[in-house]
């Protein structure tokens, strides 16, 4: 079984062999945390968006989309809160030369202590069968009562701190808890200090007329400053929502995670606008609604969990992740937001226009609250790409590489397969790759042995393989291979549509 980092390891490998992501710029050997996808990799990416986009706007009538440019006025930052806030905390071992976020360090030590009382409850849990009273149990034991005091202090302590950019204290704190840097192993630490993630550029053709401008760090703002154009152009009634997919840029300080943790990427975000007063009840409904879309997906429940925020960000009032399970631990893979009237307030504020609706049935008008679905496709992708990678050993001794896709998200549908290059195989193949490429994303290949290709399939994440043999010739049917279980059965060719269809839905 291969450790977590090698398998991490072998599906960046994979990604790269078999076209689904390459380092960008490869050839200058890369750009940090930029990365390009390839032919399969721009598929899946495409598919997932889709998948997003039809649950979020195609199926609720109440949600439009929306696509907003990435360079956007300066002030919108300054209003959204983002070029006093956007910040991390920062801090470097002066041994091994690496950087990390204060905040991490801190969050990954609580985390550690939180396992630890994890183990005893899981141990006494065994050691007392069903009599086990968990709860009196944490409440009396006195390991467990020791660890929860400890993450207290810690927490009474760090988030003040960091709250009122006290970093001394925030350094003060790393080195009283003893942590070292992963690498070097020691606690030789700089002063933490604040890191700006916004990248700026200059908008202008000659020096002196040009203005520093941003790249966007959200999505989210487009649609807030585009709210009342949406609302009174679509004809939209509170509560209602505006969707849109785009890239996000940020200059992050630690970014040595792949997909995880990119300076370029993108979000899938919808704000969800409601009566000021509701938000709570529209925040518990998108958490759940959103946990809904991940298990829809069908990898297991308890590759995902929650994670209630304790230091929410200036915006919001209630905060959760929903983390999956990457090869590198549980980690944010979507945020759920109660974003409040923050945003749309400081907009109404910077820009000296009303940002208000005028609620009918209230005969009111107000600055509406904001809950917030924002997902990252690119974590999306590598959540999604990780959890299909699979190594199999096969009854024969040898063995394979899969990826097990859901087959509504693999980039290629079906293959189309020649059993041989020869006795006019390859033309009635043809036939069948006419027939189905227009409603299909398929892949036609004729070289190497059908075992190679069968394994060439598996590794891309090619769900179906439809072999054209000797018999396709005589009784015009061809075999179906699951890539999954790689069993294989005779279907006609009238009848590959329909099963494709059926299959697909899946
Ligand atoms: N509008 C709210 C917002 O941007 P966020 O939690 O900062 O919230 C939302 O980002 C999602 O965007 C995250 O859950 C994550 O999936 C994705 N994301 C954030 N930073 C990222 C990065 N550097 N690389 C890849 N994805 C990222």
């Amino acid at each position: 079984m291969a450790s977590n980092e090698e398998l991490f390891r072998k599906i960046i490998a994979h990604a790269k062999e078999y076209g689904y992501i390459f380092p960008s710029s490869e050839i200058y050997d890369g750009l940090s945390a930029v990365y390009d996808y390839g032919p399969f990799g721009v598929e899946l990416k495409n598919n997932i968006k889709e998948y997003w986009w039809k649950s979020m706007v195609q199926y609720h009538e109440n949600i439009v989309g929306l696509d907003t440019a990435i360079f956007m006025h300066p002030t919108v930052w300054k209003a959204s809160g983002h070029v006093d806030a956007f910040n991390d905390p920062m801090i470097d071992n002066k041994d091994s030369k690496k950087r990390y976020r204060a905040d991490v360090l801190v969050e990954d030590h609580i985390l550690k202590i939180e396992e630890k009382i994890e183990k005893e409850v899981e141990k006494a849990s065994k050691r007392f069968g069903d009599s086990f009273d968990e709860k009196m149990f944490r409440e009396t034991n006195p390991r467990v009562q020791e660890n929860v005091r400890k993450m207290d202090e810690i927490k009474q302590r760090f988030y003040p701190a960091l709250e009122c950019n006290d970093l001394v204290d925030v350094k003060r704190l790393i080195e009283e808890l003893g942590i070292v840097c992963p690498v070097s192993g020691s606690r030789n630490w700089t002063d933490v200090r604040q890191f700006s993630l916004m990248f700026s550029t200059q908008m202008g053709s000659v020096n002196e007329d040009a203005s520093a401008i941003f790249l966007r760090p959200e999505t989210a703002q487009g649609i807030f400053v585009n709210f009342l154009n949406v609302q009174k152009s679509a004809r939209m009634k509170i509560p209602f929502g505006i969707a849109q997919i785009g890239k996000a840029f940020r200059n992050e300080i630690v970014a040595r995670q792949f997909l995880f943790r990119m300076r370029e990427f993108e979000q899938m975000e919808m704000q969800y606008f409601v009566r000021p007063g509701e938000e709570m009840k529209w925040y518990q409904y998108w958490k759940d609604a959103r946990m809904k879309w991940h298990l829809s997906l069908g990898i297991p429940a308890e590759k995902y969990r929650f994670h209630d925020h304790e230091k929410l960000a200036h915006y919001a009032n209630a905060a959760a992740d929903i983390e999956f399970e990457f090869p590198i631990g549980f980690k944010e893979l979507e945020g759920i937001h109660s974003r409040t009237d923050f945003d749309l307030g400081a907009h109404q504020e910077y820009s000296g226009k009303k940002m208000q609706y005028f609620d009918q049935e209230l005969n009111e008008s107000y600055i509406p609250y904001v809950v917030e679905t924002s997902i990252g496709l690119d974590r999306t992708f590598l959540a999604v790409l990780s959890q299909a990678y699979r190594e199999e050993k096969l009854e024969n001794g040898s063995g394979r590489v899969i990826l097990s896709l859901p087959p509504r998200l693999a980039p290629i549908k079906a293959a189309i397969l020649p059993l041989v290059k020869k006795d006019g195989l390859p033309e009635k193949a043809r036939e069948v790759m006419d027939a189905l490429k227009y409603d299909y994303r398929c892949f036609y290949e004729e070289k190497d042995t059908i075992g190679r290709r069968y394994r060439r399939m598996d590794a891309l994440g090619t769900p179906f393989c439809l072999t054209i043999d000797h018999q396709t010739l005589q009784d015009d049917t061809v075999t179906i291979r699951d890539r999954d279980t790689m069993l294989q059965e005779r279907i006609s060719v009238e009848e590959i549509e329909e099963a494709l269809k059926e299959k697909l839905a899946r």
